[in-house]
């Protein structure tokens, strides 16, 4: 089912993968150490201890057959047989491959599952999320710009309700509507997994508006007008149930974007329903799992409470956090209340599917996952977000980037019956869609790779593609 496209694999010297599995990914699992090491300093009891000192050992094994180029070895099974068996006949099919010579997609989601199984297979570990300071700490510090936000939203949403029934702008919608979703795809800039290269501070200088509109000539394709015209017929034709369901990427701050464009979706009518779509395991360090969006709502409850208590870092630095005035703690309220209704009412609703964390690429989705797939068909428009989705969606191959999207999708592209769209800022090698000339013309700007091979301009989730498949 797979493309006949070669991948991306981590012997390409020029590619993302080769510097993901020698650096990145090391330093991944050594603060994945840290954070075990903390948990078990803040407990007494003896037995969870124990087994956090040997999966500290396991996570230490892993990260050193991985600098140490060993074979990849199976994932031993911890209570999903099917999908544990799914990524063993994988790496048998790759020749039981070593870290340094392997698809870059599945090894990197191969890494996560492995993960998982060292606290699945626990006694008092079993649910424990390794990233869960990481992502709720990384939203305490993206405040400023999740306080701008809530002003922004209050304000629209205000006017769309004194608004109902008396006028009704579509251009001054469309333009809203770009706005939003490109709030939303900004948000994916700032991914955990790349902290590892970015500090808070440039993460921070990511999220505010006035960055957002100089980054809007960074998106290098931009189907919004399509899908906007998409939903908005769906509404004239007076279709009953008209759904928009997310494909989540991170939690925090960008989670918190999709919400916004999911409650816009909503006030306008664009959509009735939303789907969110999280991950059943600790994944990509920053993944949405469910329990993240609980705790995202339960922050947003109580928004004092929650932004002035300080992050890790001023901890440390003994510094207090500046405190929320009154009237970002009140538009942050106005925010929840949306949202808790929105999710009380049904409207707003989180489906999870131990899918999302297989090994391989969509490609395989309407043969591996066939319920999820008939489910993603009844949506109008499906929202993938973010650069892993992408790569999953295009099989994370070396495609010429002037392909067109649909192409690169497969069996999710064309005549698929999903209308897909991919909200994505670049940060690893695959691109399709691009006008000719485009990359060439990127990779001759400063650090765009030059004629290194190499396709640097896209590692740095500095440039966006907003790419539309309509499979209906
Ligand atoms: O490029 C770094 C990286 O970790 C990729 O390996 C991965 O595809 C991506 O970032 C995760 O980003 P996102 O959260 O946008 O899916
Ligand atoms: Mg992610």
């Amino acid at each position: 089912f797979d493309t006949k496209t070669p991948k991306s694999v981590t012997n390409d010297p020029t590619s993302f993968a080769s510097d993901s599995v020698r650096m990145r990914w090391p330093i991944i699992l050594t603060g994945a150490v840290d954070d075990v090491y903390k948990t078990i300093s803040a407990t007494e009891d003896a037995e969870k201890q124990a087994e956090g000192k040997k999966i500290i050992e396991q996570l230490g094994a892993l990260k050193y057959e991985m600098l140490h180029d060993r074979q990849m070895t199976p994932l031993v099974e911890d209570g999903f047989p099917e999908e544990t068996a799914a990524y063993n006949k994988e790496l048998e099919q790759l020749g039981n491959p070593t870290w340094f010579q392997v698809p870059w997609l599945f090894s990197e989601c191969y890494m996560y599952r492995r993960i998982n199984t060292l606290f699945t297979t626990t006694q008092h570990w079993k649910s424990y999320d390794l990233f869960a300071r990481q992502k709720i700490d990384s939203f305490r510090t993206s405040r400023n710009a999740v306080a701008e936000l809530a002003a922004r939203y209050e304000d629209i949403v205000t006017k769309i309700r004194a608004d109902k029934n008396i006028t009704h702008d579509s251009e001054a919608e469309k333009i809203l509507f770009m706005e939003m979703c490109e709030v939303c795809l900004w948000g994916n800039a700032t991914d955990l997994s790349l902290l590892t290269t970015m500090t808070y501070e440039d993460i921070q200088r990511l999220q505010g508006s006035e960055a957002r509109k100089a980054a809007e000539k960074n998106i290098l394709v931009n189907k919004l007008p399509q899908a906007y015209d998409l939903l908005n017929k769906a509404r004239a034709e007076g279709k009953k149930e008209r759904r928009v369901d997310f494909v989540l990427d991170n939690s925090g701050f960008e989670l918190y974007v999709d919400l916004v464009l999911a409650g816009y979706l909503l006030n306008t009518g664009l959509a009735t329903h939303i789907v969110l779509r999280p991950k059943s395991i600790p994944w990509f360090v920053s993944d949405v799992m469910p329990a993240d969006f609980a705790a995202l709502l339960s922050a947003l409850a109580n928004p004092k409470k929650f932004f002035e208590a300080p992050t890790e870092e001023e901890t440390v630095a003994e510094k207090t956090p500046t405190p929320l005035s009154e009237k970002e703690a009140q538009s942050l309220s106005f925010v929840f209340q949306d949202w808790a209704t929105q999710h009380g009412e049904g409207q707003l609703a989180i489906r999870p599917n131990r899918y999302w964390t297989a090994g391989g690429s969509f490609w395989r989705l309407p043969h591996e996952a066939p319920e999820l797939y008939e489910d993603l068909k009844q949506a109008e428009l499906v929202i993938f977000k973010g650069d892993l989705n992408y790569r999953k969606l295009t099989g994370d191959a070396c495609w010429d980037p002037t392909t067109p999207f649909t192409e690169a999708l497969g069996s999710m592209g064309a005549g698929s019956g999903v209308n897909v769209m991919s909200l994505r800022t670049c940060k690893a090698d695959v691109v399709v869609d691009l006008p000719a000339g485009k990359d060439e013309e990127l990779r001759a700007l400063e650090g765009g790779g030059g004629d290194s091979g190499a396709r640097k301009w896209a590692w740095s989730g500095k440039w966006a593609v907003v790419s539309l498949s309509e499979g209906k």
